[in-house]
Parts: structure tokens; sequence; C-alpha cells
């Protein structure tokens, strides 16, 4: 019988606010995301999901935890990941690495702003969460293998999806993609163009592997 696993997926975007109606942030739709909660919850898997702003519906059988922000996202995996220590933690969303240092509390007038964004670093919610086992992603426009395999061993992960975002049809916003898998063991598996929800099965058929 397959061992049943608690996922932690996150997915989407995060915003960084400036003022209450502007924010940082970028082109990720959650597609990636949602798929691989999809694709962990039909397998029998327990999965929370931890989306950034996106309009997607809910996967059947998913606990979802709605965020916004860098800093929301990390308070929610690291909620998920207490309750869940052996938590298969597979990190999708395109995770703002930096943010506004402050955030005005009313609209700033255009007249008086300096032009000038003074900018902190977020937090790495994959290097400051503790669990057992890590997959990443790495979207990529150039070097593409060679910073995945960068990111994989600097973060620390058991597998890294190398997504090279330049690719027509692959990366934000499309309902397909082309990844390669590239496991701590060295192993890279290259997979050719396909729906993104056949790519989340097979990424979740490689963690089944990684956690026997
Ligand atoms: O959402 P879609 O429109 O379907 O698009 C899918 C996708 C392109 C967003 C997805 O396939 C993808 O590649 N996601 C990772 C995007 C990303 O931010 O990659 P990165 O190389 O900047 O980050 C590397 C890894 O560290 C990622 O797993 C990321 O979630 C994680 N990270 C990054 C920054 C940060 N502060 N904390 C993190 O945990």
């Amino acid at each position: 019988m397959r061992k049943k696993l608690q996922f932690v997926v996150t997915a989407g975007p995060t915003r960084e606010y400036i003022d209450p109606v502007r924010f940082l942030s970028n082109p990720s739709t959650g597609k990636m995301g949602f798929a691989v909660a999809r694709a962990a919850a039909a397998r029998g898997h327990a999965v929370t999901l931890v989306a950034g702003p996106v309009s997607l519906p809910t996967p059947k059988g998913v606990s979802r935890v709605d965020v916004t922000s860098a800093r929301d996202m990390l308070a929610a995996v690291a909620s998920a990941v207490k309750a869940a220590p052996d938590a298969v933690l597979v990190a999708a969303a395109a995770v703002a690495d930096w943010r506004p240092a402050s955030c005005a509390a009313k609209k700033l007038k255009k007249s008086r702003m300096s032009g000038v964004l003074r900018l902190v670093r977020n937090p790495d919610i994959l290097m400051s969460v503790k669990t057992s086992v890590k997959v990443g992603f790495a979207a990529e426009t150039d070097n593409v293998m060679k910073e995945a395999a960068r990111k994989l061993r600097e973060k620390g992960l058991a597998m890294i999806v190398a997504n090279d975002v330049t690719e027509d049809g692959a990366g934000f916003g499309t309902d397909t993609n082309r990844v390669a898998l590239l496991r701590g063991d060295g192993s890279v598996e290259r997979l050719p163009m396909m729906a993104k929800l056949a790519v989340a099965r097979r990424i979740v058929r490689a963690c089944e592997d990684i956690c026997p």
C-alpha cells in the first residue's frame, strides 16, 4: 500500500506593498502550485496549500491558506510545518525577494515621491523552515540548469524543478510547462512539454520515491 504523505505546497506570487494601492509583485498565476496540490490530493495525500493572491478555485480535498506578502507566506508555511514536521514542502510560489523598507498607511502623493524606493530583503522561506523533505522550483531566464543546481545545493533541497521561463508554453501563466527535475543524488530528468497537471503528477511521484 502507498504511504500517505503530508504535503505543504506554496503557489502564486507575493505582494509587497508600498502603500495601500501600490505593490511589487510578479506574473505568477498559481497554476503550477495549484496543480501540484491537486495532484498530491488525488494520490490520497493530505495537502495544505499556501496561496499568494491568485484567482483560482481550491482543488478538491485541499486545505488552503491565503496570504499576501512573503512574510505572511513564511508564517503560514512555518505553522503548517509545525503541525506536520515530516511534511514534504513543495515551493512553487514566486516569492518576492525584496520588499519596500516601509509601507505608507495612506496613498502616497506622486508629487511628493522622490522616485527612489528603498528595499529590504525578504526571508527565504525554503531556507527558514525545517522539514524532512524540501522541493524547490527555479524560475530562470539564463544558465537554467547551472542556477537550478546552485539553488538545490544552497537551499539544502531533495529536488529542484528547473523552469526556463523564457520558453513558449512554459513558466508564468501558461497551462503547460517544460521542466527538468534535479535530485540531490545528482540525477537529472528532463521532461517534455506537458500540461502543468501532468508535470505536477511527475513531481508528486518523485516526492513519493524520495519518501518511500
Ligand atoms: O504560477 P504560474 O503562473 O503557474 O507560474 C509557475 C512558476 C513559473 C511561478 C513556477 O513554475 C516557478 O518556477 N516557481 C518558482 C519561482 C521562483 O520564485 O523561483 P526562484 O528561483 O526565485 O526561487 C527558488 C525557490 O526558492 C522557489 O522554490 C521559491 O519558492 C523559493 N523562495 C524564493 C524566495 C524566497 N524569499 N523564499 C523562497 O522560499
